[in-house]
């Protein structure tokens, strides 16, 4: 049986990845910092299995990561954790150099001195899979698609430090030859979201009642995947992916941000409706641009498609009615994300 070391396990992809994985009979080792973005909950249905073992740290610490290679000895190393949401890195964006750059960089030291002892077999077939974003490559216009040979051009302090976290993680191939893998995905959506990001935000303000606010005019454009179609794409990187490669992974489901807000409206007006009846787009509110927002971001995934083999499961319209659904039977769990830290306020609107 496969050992994993997963970093930033308890957030949002990361918990859905690591669920997966234990499901398929990987033993994981699962790193994470809990941030405000990591939540345990996520994982409480893994608890007292042997196959997880959860350990509170940050991957900036060599001598912690050091010592769980040591002991556990892991066949691949998966990277999820990272400060992962724009808005916040407008306004503070140290703490996303600190751990997207520096801890990346820290971890990348640590997990290249593991691998150079290993021997034979076990040293050809480990993988480090450095998990990133399309935004690295900044915002397109209103046509053509991000290929993996198009040129960075990261336009928010988030990107940025993702794109410098990919470029490490190159270099370590190059230099080192360290046997890395780096996957560029488009924007995710499912279960045990952090309700800050855009559906889970949606669906929770619509519920209570609020005003559902929509960036600019609305028409900003993201390629949506469901979150376990981008589980299933890693591990099919991670199983067949060339080292010193990178994969763009997408599920060709570009739609308008207002196009995302009023499916949700629509499906909760089906399952959910408003005592007084009324549809729930009629709370959409207009607010100020996200600063530098870009416009659209789209993946071509055909190397992913076409070398590797992979295929999403997941159509947006059978994705988000999913989504939806899960978050009207787990409001306990959003319930304990939001302990009192965030309350779904607006951040990052000053640059
Ligand atoms: N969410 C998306 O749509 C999306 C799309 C493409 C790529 N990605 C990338 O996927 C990864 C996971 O994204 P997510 O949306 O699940 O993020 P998330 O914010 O939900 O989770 C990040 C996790 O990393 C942990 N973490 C943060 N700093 C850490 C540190 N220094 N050491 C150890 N753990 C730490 C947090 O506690 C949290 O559990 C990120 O690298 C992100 O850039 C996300």
């Amino acid at each position: 049986m496969p050992t994993w070391l997963v970093t930033g396990g308890a957030g949002f992809i990361g918990g859905n990845f690591v669920l997966e994985a234990v499901a398929k009979g990987i033993r994981v080792i699962n790193l994470d910092a809990l941030t405000y973005a990591g939540n345990l909950d996520t994982l409480s249905s893994l608890e007292g299995d042997p196959n997880h073992v959860f350990v509170h740290g940050n991957i900036g610490d060599q001598s912690l990561v050091s010592r769980l290679l040591a002991e556990h000895q892991p066949d691949a190393v998966v990277n999820f954790a990272a400060e992962s949401h724009v808005d916040r890195s407008i306004d503070g964006p140290g703490a996303f150099v600190q751990t997207n750059v520096v801890g990346t960089l820290a971890l990348l030291e640590s997990v290249r001195d593991y691998w150079r002892a290993l021997e034979g077999a076990k040293r050809d077939a480990f993988r480090l899979l450095h998990v990133s974003t399309d935004e690295v490559y900044g915002s397109l216009g209103d046509t053509g698609k991000f290929t993996e040979s198009t040129p960075f051009a990261p336009n928010s302090p988030y990107s940025a430090s993702k794109a410098a976290s990919d470029h490490l993680v190159r270099a370590f191939h190059h230099t080192y030859g360290l046997p890395v893998l780096t996957t560029n995905c488009s924007n995710n959506y499912g279960p045990y979201h952090f309700p800050e990001k855009l559906i889970p935000l949606i669906i929770a303000r619509a519920l209570a009642g609020e005003p559902l606010p929509v960036y600019g005019d609305g028409k900003n454009v993201r390629d949506w995947l469901y979150v376990s179609d981008h589980c299933s794409a890693i591990r099919t990187v991670l199983e067949k992916g060339r080292p010193g490669e990178t994969y763009n992974v997408g599920g060709d489901a570009e739609r308008q941000n207002i196009e995302v807000v009023e499916a949700i409206c629509k499906l909760l007006d089906e399952r959910r409706p408003r005592a007084d009846g009324e549809p729930r787009a009629s709370q959409i509110t207009y607010v100020t641009d996200r600063p530098g927002h870009d416009r659209r971001y789209a993946i071509d995934a055909s190397k992913l498609q076409g070398e590797l083999g992979w295929k999403p499961q997941y159509t947006f319209e059978k994705g988000i009615a999913q989504t939806v659904d899960w978050y009207l039977e787990n409001q306990a769990w959003v319930k304990r994300v939001l302990d009192g830290s965030y309350r779904l306020e607006r951040i990052g609107a000053a640059a």
